[in-house]
C-alpha cells in the first residue's frame, strides 16, 4: 500500500502549447479512494496515464510512497489499471483472463489458481470461472476486469471510467460494489469519471479539474457545501446550483423584493457592485402567488420524483429573464404556468465574485 503524490505534474502534448494537465498538485493518502472528475477534455485521463507511466511528464514529479516514479516505465510502478474498454481475451476462460498477468510474470500455476479463486470469491465470480467472457453479463465482465487488477495485488489501482459501458441501473449497483471492495482491500485508488454523482458517491475525496487546472480537492460533503468557485458550484450537484448575479444591498444582497442577509465579510471582499449568489434548488423558501417575497417564478416544467419535485421556472431578475430550479415537497407541486414566490434561505447561500468566480463567503 502507498500514498500517491502529484507534485506540480504537467503534461504538454507534442505540437501543443497549452498543457493538458497544468501543475497538478494532489496528495493522496494511503488507502484513499480519490476521484478525478470534470468535463470532457479537462485532463482526467492524461493525469491518470501520467501516474501509470503511459504518458510523459514534462514538468513536476509523481511519487508512489517515497519512490519518485516520474520517469519509471509502467511495469516498475506496481499499479494495476482498469479501463473503460476492459477488453477481456474472448478465447480464454474467466479464470485465465484473471490470471493472465501473473502467468506472464512467471508465477506458478498453483499460486495463480489460489489468487484467482480468492479474487473470484471477493467479486462473486466463483461460479463463472470456467466460462468465456461472451457468456457473461456486462456487469460480470466488468468484475472480471476488476479481478484481473486485484490478483496482481498492486500498491495502487487506477480506473478510467470503468462503468461507462454499463446500463444506468447496473452502473449504480456496480459503483457501490467497487467502492465497498476498495474499502475492504484498502488499496489506494485513483478513479476517473465525468459523472459528478459517481464522484460524490464513491470518493473519499473528489478532485475537480477544468482545462487541465485543479479547481478543488475536497470531501464530497465540502465539495457540495463549500464549492471553491463558480465552476465547481455549477458542476457539482444535480440539478445544478442556481447562480444569480444580484446587487449588493445594505446588510445583504437584493433578491427581488427581499434583502437576503449574507456574510458581511463576503460583501466586503467583493470588488464589484454585484455578487453572484449560489442557491441550491432545496434552499429556497417558497410562497404562493399572493406573496411579495423575493422574486416571482413562472413555472415552466415540473419534474416529479415522488418524494419531492423540481420546479423549472423563469424569473425576472435585474431586468433579465433568468431560469431557476426550485425543489418543492412531493405533495406541494405547483401547476405548470402558475407562479411561486421564492427567496433564498438565509444561511444557505453561497457568495461568489462575479468577475473572478472565487468564493467570497466561508
Ligand atoms: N495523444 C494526445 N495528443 C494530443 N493531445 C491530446 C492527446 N490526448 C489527449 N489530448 C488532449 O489533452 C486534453 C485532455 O485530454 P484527456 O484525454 O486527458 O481528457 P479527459 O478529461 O480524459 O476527457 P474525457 O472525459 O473526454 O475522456 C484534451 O484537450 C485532449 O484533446
Ligand atoms: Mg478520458
Amino acid at each position: 500500500m502507498a500514498t500517491v503524490t502529484f507534485d506540480k505534474a504537467t503534461r504538454v502534448y507534442p505540437g501543443s502549447t497549452k498543457p493538458a494537465v497544468d501543475a497538478l498538485d494532489i496528495e493522496i493518502a494511503d488507502g484513499e479512494f480519490l476521484v478525478l472528475v470534470g468535463p470532457s477534455g479537462c485532463g482526467k485521463s492524461t493525469s491518470l496515464r501520467m501516474l501509470a507511466g503511459l504518458e510523459d511528464v514534462n514538468g513536476g514529479a509523481i511519487r508512489i510512497g517515497d519512490r519518485d516514479v516520474t520517469h519509471l516505465p509502467p511495469k516498475d510502478r506496481d499499479i494495476a489499471m482498469v479501463f473503460q474498454n476492459y477488453a477481456l481475451y474472448p478465447h480464454m476462460t474467466v479464470a485465465d483472463n484473471m490470471g493472465f498477468a501473473l502467468k506472464i510474470a512467471g508465477v506458478n500455476k498453483a499460486e495463480i489458481r489460489q489468487k484467482v479463486e480468492e479474487a473470484a470469491k471477493i467479486l462473486d465470480l466463483t461460479e463463472y470461472l470456467d466460462r468465456k467472457p461472451k457468456a457473461l453479463s456486462g456487469g460480470q465482465r466488468q468484475r472480471v476486469a476488476m479481478g484481473r487488477a486485484i490478483v496482481r495485488e498492486p500498491q495502487v489501482f487506477l480506473m478510467d471510467e470503468p462503468l461507462s459501458n454499463l446500463d444506468a441501473k447496473l452502473r449504480v449497483s456496480t459503483r457501490t460494489q467497487i467502492a465497498s471492495l476498495q474499502r475492504r482491500l484498502g488499496i489506494t485508488t485513483v478513479y476517473v469519471t465525468h459523472d459528478q454523482v459517481e464522484a460524490l458517491t464513491m470518493g473519499d475525496r473528489v478532485a475537480v479539474l477544468k482545462d487541465g487546472l485543479l479547481q478543488q480537492v475536497d470531501t464530497p460533503r465540502n465539495m457540495y457545501d463549500k464549492p471553491a468557485n463558480l465552476f465547481v458550484a455549477g458542476f457539482i450537484g444535480s440539478p445544478a446550483m442556481n447562480l444569480i448575479e444580484v446587487p449588493i444591498a445594505d446588510g445583504g444582497v437584493k433578491f427581488g423584493n427581499s434583502v437576503v442577509p449574507v456574510q458581511r465579510d463576503a460583501l466586503s471582499a467583493a470588488t464589484d457592485k454585484t455578487v453572484t449568489v449560489g442557491v441550491r434548488p432545496e434552499h429556497f423558501d417558497v410562497a404562493g402567488p399572493d406573496s411579495d417575497l423575493g422574486v416571482a417564478v413562472t413555472v415552466n416544467v415540473v419534474e416529479e420524483l415522488g418524494s419531492d419535485a423540481f420546479v423549472y421556472g423563469t424569473a425576472q431578475i435585474g431586468g433579465e429573464a433568468k431560469d431557476l430550479v426550485v425543489r418543492v415537497g412531493g405533495r406541494e407541486v405547483p401547476e405548470k404556468g402558475s407562479q411561486l414566490h421564492v427567496v433564498p434561505r438565509s444561511g444557505e447561500t453561497h457568495v461568489f465574485s462575479t468577475s473572478t468566480g472565487a468564493r467570497l463567503s466561508d
